[in-house]
């Protein structure tokens, strides 16, 4: 009988916390950072040095910290994306803290969050990255003899070297990079005074009349899903021929009809060819925005007070958002909260650059 009491204790306990939590799918919209991943530390290894090592592109001039630069949060501060020799990219360099818990992967979401490296695959042998070459990327690690002793501790000293462990070494890297803990964290946590009352004004709006949690949501502040947002194009795309070329093979590779007759980036629509997603892109996450403007796929705002403005009118054409009556008060307040939402930047050591003259000499 006891027991039973108990029981029905328990089941009243499990329905109040499931009613207490405010988001629609039984998760509270607002959450920390979950703990670090469990990785294999050999493969992390020798991820991060490929990483840094610009000898996985073609011409060996570029590597991944080209594009993701460690002291901007892994993005690169500019608008658009240097491409590769010759080339010029279309959209903005992600940022790629916590890159691990993203549901899809690159603007358009083209990619599940679970194939990390076959994401790494796609920026190591895309013509407008690094145009690198798998088998090519083999045949370097074997002739770098302290890369292929690390490739050794990572995948056994009798296993065949493949060029896709390579993909797999990075994404593994990539796992290991977190956001660190921020103002908006310690203040879930219960520090009630880390958040300035400017920054906590805005995190009342961003969950409340604001309404910023329908979308950005969840540890990365992000559902993870497309929305259309109407973000105006970023002109310095049909201005410079290099980045229109981009954009027209992009859509010409995934099968886009008569790719060449559109001037516009339509996000997912090149993907799925649904009109549903013309214009649609995923949500991005908003830790680490301190670092990692200029904003939106394109790069089109520099600052948060436009990013800000832009949401606050409803977006442009197209737009799934409403406008919102917002005071230029409650506009910074929102801000405010914004930038409570970066931390200081993860420590990391870059590994220094293996060159061929030194490893010459050891062979003498
Ligand atoms: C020439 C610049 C450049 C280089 C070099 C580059 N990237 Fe990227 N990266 C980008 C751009 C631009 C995007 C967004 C592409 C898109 O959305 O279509 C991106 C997207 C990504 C994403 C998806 C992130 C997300 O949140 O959606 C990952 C992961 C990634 N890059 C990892 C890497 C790795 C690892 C390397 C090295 C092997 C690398 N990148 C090299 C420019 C670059
Ligand atoms: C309907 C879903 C939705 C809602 C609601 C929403 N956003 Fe966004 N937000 C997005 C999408 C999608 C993007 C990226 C659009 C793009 O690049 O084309 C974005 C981009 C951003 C960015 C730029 C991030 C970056 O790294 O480039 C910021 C900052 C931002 N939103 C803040 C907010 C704030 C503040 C609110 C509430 C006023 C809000 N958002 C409401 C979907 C939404």
């Amino acid at each position: 009988m006891r027991q039973t009491a108990r029981n029905v204790l328990l089941a009243w306990g499990v329905a109040f916390a499931t009613l207490a939590t405010p988001a629609a799918a039984g998760e509270p919209a607002l959450q920390p950072l979950p703990p670090a991943a469990v990785v294999d530390p050999a493969r992390a290894e020798l991820g991060r040095h490929l990483f840094f090592e610009s000898r996985l592109s073609g011409d060996g001039s570029r590597s991944c910290a080209s594009c993701h630069v460690p002291d901007k949060a892994y993005a690169d501060g500019l608008p658009l994306a240097r491409g590769y020799n010759g080339t010029e990219h279309f959209r903005n360099a992600p940022g790629l803290l916590s890159v691990r818990r993203r549901a899809r992967l690159m603007w358009d979401g083209r990619r599940s969050g679970d194939d990390l490296a076959g994401a790494v695959r796609e920026m190591v042998t895309d013509a407008q990255t690094m145009n690198g070459d798998t088998r090519v990327i083999a045949e370097r690690i074997r002739q770098i003899p302290p890369l292929f002793a690390l490739w050794q501790r990572a995948y056994g000293a009798q296993a065949e070297l493949r060029g896709e462990q390579a993909y797999d070494a990075i994404a593994e890297f990539l796992r290991t990079l977190d956001f660190g803990v921020s103002a908006f964290d310690r203040h879930l946590a219960g520090d009630r005074s880390a958040l300035p009352p400017l920054a906590a004004e805005g995190l009342r709006l961003f969950d409340g009349k604001a309404g910023c949690t329908q979308c950005h949501r969840g540890p990365l502040l992000s559902d993870g899903r497309l929305h259309r947002l109407g973000v105006p194009e970023n002109p310095a795309i049909l201005r410079d021929p290099l980045r229109t070329v981009s954009l027209l093979r992009h859509q010409a590779e995934h099968g886009m009809p008569d790719p060449m007759a559109v001037r516009t980036d339509l996000g997912a629509f090149t993907i799925t060819h649904q009109s549903a997603d013309r214009g649609a892109f995923v949500t991005p996450t908003l830790r680490g925005l301190a670092q990692t403007g200029p904003y939106m796929h394109n790069g089109v705002f520099a600052s948060l007070d436009e990013v800000v403005a832009f949401h606050e009118r409803g977006g442009g054409p197209g737009s799934e958002l409403r406008a919102l009556a917002l005071t230029a008060h409650e506009r910074q307040a929102l801000v405010a909260f914004l930038q409570a939402l970066s931390a200081p930047l993860p420590p990391l050591v870059v590994p220094p650059p293996f060159d061929y003259g030194s490893v010459a000499g050891d062979a003498q």
